[in-house]
């Protein structure tokens, strides 16, 4: 999944020949999952149409202040600025920038420009000569000082034949140029975050095991929230039918105590927050038949013997890190919960009480009370397990960065 996943992207087209290029560049959005719709010069219609556009971005495309389907429409720039989560404009031709670094706005792109609060990013395209004019790098420079961000265009051959600087960077590259660029400003880009997930299945014979109803669903969410706030993720997850697909979030499938202890212990050491919300058993067959067990009996007793404490031992070994458990209770959920944040050696401990309705197993909401090293205690409402996910991170950062 790509951090544009759900954001509104605006594309702003400028008269140059690279527009051609907008279609491509159009679809690239759509398929990172964004949002997007397209204005335009009037010029620039001359090189890709309006239509192809609005196909594509299945959204109608601005081109002029008044719709030219219904002269009494007015088309609102001020709203579409408003829309925007990022502008970006491509082409931005030299014309085009010269105007936005001094505030021309003859045209809907322009006004839309200076309404604008979010990031602008444009991306020039140009002869080799106009490239390199002293206006044109006093537009870089102007519109750069404004906290506008220019994706540097590229050298290669050029439409007019001469061969240098001012060809308009790959839709590839200028995708990925604002998807890094907005990762790096994410608070946990370039933090390492390791989290566990799931049941742990734990083998009695070669067909049976002894698990547990977690779903998985908590872990999964707070490894989306964490990967949105630009962090690695490693997810070691035991069997579940949840599913992720984000490019920051790497899934370690693992089927028992055992195995989970294993991987987490790789991946500890380069993490800087470790989040273990895994319904780990805390008990395990002593012996496993290598056979399937046939039924003899009236009664079947099997010995059972403690597994690893994955928290503890993390607990036990933490240096830089910021470590977060869960705890599920029943009774005296405070004072257990507590009790588990101090042996563990824990920085935050999620506290779920199986007395509130809607937390727990096999529901998607959750009711927590987020407990601190430093005895905060915050309570909140019941929420889905996707909001529960986002507030873990927000409390995890205030820790960070108190
Ligand atoms: N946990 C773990 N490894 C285990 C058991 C638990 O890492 N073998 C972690 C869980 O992922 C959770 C926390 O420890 O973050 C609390 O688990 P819980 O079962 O509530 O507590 P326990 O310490 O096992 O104590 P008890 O079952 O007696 O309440």
């Amino acid at each position: 999944m790509s951090i544009l996943r759900d954001k509104n992207i605006l594309l702003g087209i400028t008269a140059g020949i690279a527009a051609y290029k907008s279609a491509s560049l159009v679809r690239l959005f759509i398929k990172a999952g964004a949002n997007v719709k397209v204005v335009m010069t009037p010029a620039s219609k001359d090189f890709i149409t309006p239509l192809t556009l609005s196909t594509l971005s299945k959204n109608p495309v601005y081109s002029s202040f008044v719709d030219e389907d219904d002269n009494e429409v007015w088309n609102n720039h001020v709203e579409l600025g408003l829309w925007a989560d990022y502008f970006i404009i491509a082409p931005a031709t030299a014309n085009t920038m010269a105007k936005m670094a001094n505030g021309v706005c003859d045209n809907i792109l322009l006004a839309t420009y200076l309404s604008a609060k979010c990031p602008v990013y444009f991306a020039p395209a140009m002869d080799l000569d106009m490239y390199k004019h002293e206006s044109t790098k006093a537009s870089f420079e102007k519109l750069t000082a404004y906290g506008n961000k220019m994706i540097p265009a590229g050298t290669g051959e050029l439409a007019s034949g001469l061969v240098g600087e001012g060809r308009m960077a790959e839709p590839e590259d200028i995708v990925s140029f604002v998807e890094k660029d907005i990762l790096k400003q994410l608070p946990l880009y370039g933090k390492k975050v390791l989290i566990t997930a799931g049941p742990t299945y734990e083998a009695l014979d070669p067909v049976r095991f002894i698990g547990n109803h977690s779903s998985g669903k908590m872990g999964f969410e707070t490894a989306k929230a964490a990967a949105n706030l630009g962090a690695e993720v490693v997810l070691v997850s035991g069997p579940t039918h949840q599913t992720i697909t984000h490019s920051l979030v790497t899934v370690k499938p693992v089927v028992s105590a055992e195995d989970m202890y294993n991987e987490v212990h790789k991946h500890f050491e380069a993490s800087d927050i470790a989040i273990l919300s895994a319904a780990v058993a805390d008990y395990r067959p002593k012996n496993v038949a290598s056979q399937k067990i046939k039924k003899k009996d009236a009664t079947f007793s099997i010995e059972l013997e403690k597994t690893k404490d994955i928290l503890k031992s993390l607990g036990a070994i933490k240096a830089h890190q910021l470590l977060v458990g869960f705890a599920l209770e029943t009774n005296n959920e405070l004072e257990h919960a507590k009790g588990k944040l101090q042996s563990k050696n824990l920085d935050l401990i999620v506290l779920n009480s199986l007395q509130d309705k809607g937390a727990g197993f096999g529901v998607s909401t959750n009711k927590v009370t987020f407990i601190t090293s430093t005895n905060d205690v915050i309570e909140n409402p019941l929420k889905s397990k996707a909001e529960v996910a986002k507030d873990l991170m927000q409390q995890i950062l205030k820790q960070l960065n108190a």
